[in-house]
């Protein structure tokens, strides 16, 4: 399973990179807007963080407009993943791109025949929103699931890539599906490492050498 941090924040990214923990990051333009920073700018300084792909979100609405934008931002880094939108207009942008060896990630995917559609325009990557579907009382990982045996089924070579990351769950049951790429909030990602009983039995174990009086080095 590849990690993706979903944040716009490069210290958070530097730190989780320097553990191994960063496989790509993903960006859209909500995160941008909360970084305060240049579009631009960020990514670029995103994509020498990490030599994975760096998801920029297109902000066209039309086809013609959003392959202008991703060519453009396809000149910031090697490394730099076009992200389009799920419409008509994003999947007819994500063919072209794609064809022309753009990767591609077709996001705010909410349904089963979304994701198709998108393995069928030959998406690098898919993003399904899994939390902003449990926001509405409908299963997240449902879709998930549905995703993975649709493409299993025909052999689809998009990689899932499990968006809208909200706790630690989310990441354990797109883990055990089989998702390809969860994307999270650095601080979800922190807290996978987290349990009580580790703490407590570090604590334990530390106390008792203590009493030895003994040291390594
Ligand atoms: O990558 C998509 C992600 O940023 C959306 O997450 O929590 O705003 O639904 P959220």
């Amino acid at each position: 399973m590849k990690f993706f941090v979903d944040s716009a924040d490069l210290n958070a990214i530097a730190a989780l990179n320097d553990i191994g923990l960063v496989d790509g990051v993903t960006t859209n333009p909500s995160i941008i807007a909360k970084s305060g920073r240049d579009f631009k700018d960020v990514i670029a300084e995103i994509c020498k963080i990490t030599e994975g792909h760096v998801s920029a979100e297109v902000v066209a609405t039309d086809a013609e407009g959003m392959i202008a934008e991703g060519r453009h931002l396809r000149k910031i880094a090697d490394n730099v993943c076009v992200k389009l939108p799920l419409t008509m207009e994003g999947l007819k942008a994500c063919n072209t791109l794609s064809r022309e060896g753009t990767p591609t990630n077709v996001t705010l995917c909410f349904s089963p025949n979304q994701a198709l559609l998108a393995a069928k325009c030959g998406a690098t990557y898919i993003s399904p929103f899994i939390g902003r579907l449990d926001d509405i009382t409908l299963d997240g990982l449902e879709l998930i699931e549905d995703i993975r045996t649709i493409y299993d089924n025909y052999g689809f070579e998009t990689e899932i890539l499990a968006a809208s990351i909200r706790n630690v769950n989310h990441v354990k049951d797109c883990a055990l599906i089989g998702a390809d790429v969860i994307t999270a909030p650095p601080a979800v990602i922190e807290n996978l490492s987290k349990h009580v009983l580790t703490d407590k039995g570090l604590e334990a174990f530390m106390k008792d050498w203590a009493a030895t009086g003994q040291s390594i080095l």
